[in-house]
């Protein structure tokens, strides 16, 4: 493969099955692979400090370009050291490229072949973004790997407008390609096309032909109102089939299930609002399943979330009772508990994968996880 921004190397270190084993390096270090990264919309990660999100065992968060570009804008940004030096993460970190988010968030979003048209959620004022734009805003907010403008079309879409979506993508990928990127940032294209497997396979080979070409495939589309069981099939499809020699990343995925599945097919790296969300929604993700700690029956349970669980919630013993107590409260110690614990479980189980992976267990790791996880408390 040709591209490959300066600073970065991608080895797959084992295989089993399609289950990968690989590290990414970075200008900010190595990313043991498979991974999740946790989400940093506005430059931190809900609650936490970067040395609580660190000590989860994350080594990649997730930053928005639409976030940040309007608040408090990529300049400002770029002037107290990048995202980096400006939220104090001293490792990787990822930028979408801001299209999804200005769809999902803003209001009279227009699509052209040129891009976005939008009104910020903010203020009303009206902005532009193009693939162009995308990338230059991701230069001055500075991540170590960037992500293509692309066109995401709702999940129960027809295939006549998923083809236009994955065409218009692919040209997009060109002028991303094309468009001046500051040396030591990477940059990823994105795969659609829904659950049709045969549009996925057809974009993939488009991509990764492109030259000079992407330093990682992404997936996106997916997750956006479709049928889980459809978007494991159609992972199970196409997952594998993204060019081995890159990264692969599963944008906006998912639930333990979802990253037991897309590793299972070869995806390396996920993100979700998932474990951050919801802990601020008093869930706590376990090896046993969902703990909704306003529930009764934690009242007087004195023990805590997870007894063998190495979060330093549960290590400091803060039990059952006291958290559902300082939840009801609306007491934001509850939540940054909860936001430790789910995102210290959910780096557990990728580092879990890992491993099995470099065993050849990759299958039972899965079943056995899948099953303690139907079991319960
Ligand atoms: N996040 C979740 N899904 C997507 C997608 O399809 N495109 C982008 N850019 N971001 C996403
Ligand atoms: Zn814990």
């Amino acid at each position: 493969m040709k591209p490959r921004a300066s600073g970065f190397a991608f080895r797959v270190l084992a295989q089993d099955g399609n289950a990968r084993r690989s590290v990414l390096t970075t200008p900010h270090g190595e990313v043991d692979l498979p991974t999740f990264m946790p989400v940093g919309t506005q430059g931190s990660v809900k609650t936490l400090t970067p040395d609580e999100v660190s000590q989860t065992g994350a080594r990649i968060v997730l930053g928005n370009t639409y976030h940040l570009w309007m608040r408090p804008g990529p300049e400002t940004v770029a002037e107290l050291g990048g995202l980096h030096g400006f939220s104090r993460w001293p490792h990787a970190m990822l930028t979408d490229s801001g299209g999804f988010q200005a769809f999902s968030l803003s209001s009279l979003t227009k699509l052209t072949e040129d891009g976005f048209t939008f009104r910020s959620h903010l203020d009303g004022k009206k902005g532009h973004l193009t693939p162009e734009e995308a990338v230059r805003i991701q230069g001055l907010i500075g991540a170590d790997i960037q992500m293509q403008l692309d066109v995401c079309p709702p999940g129960d879409s027809p295939r006549s407008v998923v083809e236009e979506a994955v065409a218009r993508t692919t040209r997009w990928a060109k002028r991303a390609l094309a468009a001046p990127r500051p040396e030591g940032q990477a940059l990823f294209g994105i795969v659609q096309g829904s659950c049709f497997a045969d549009l996925r396979k057809a974009h993939a080979d488009q991509l990764a032909a492109l030259d000079p070409g992407f330093d990682g495939l992404a997936l996106g589309g997916f997750s956006v109102g479709e049928p889980i069981p459809r978007m494991h099939e159609t992972l199970a499809e196409v997952a594998w089939y993204l060019d081995p020699e890159r990264p692969r990343y599963l944008m906006g995925v998912g639930t333990p299930l979802d990253l037991l599945v897309g590793i299972e097919h070869g995806v390396d790296m996920f993100d979700c609002v998932l474990p951050t969300r919801n802990a601020r929604n008093g869930q706590a993700l376990t090896r046993f399943g969902r703990l909704i700690i306003k529930n009764a029956r934690y009242a007087k349970d004195p023990s805590p979330i997870d007894p063998e669980c190495g979060c330093s919630g549960c290590r400091a013993g803060f039990s059952r009772a006291y958290l559902r107590h300082l939840y009801m409260c609306g007491e934001i110690l509850a939540l940054r508990v909860l936001t430790l614990h789910n995102l210290h479980y959910y780096g557990q189980l990728v580092a879990g994968a890992r491993q099995a992976i470099e065993t050849g267990t990759y299958a039972a790791f899965k079943k056995r996880s899948i099953e303690a996880m139907e079991a319960g408390a």
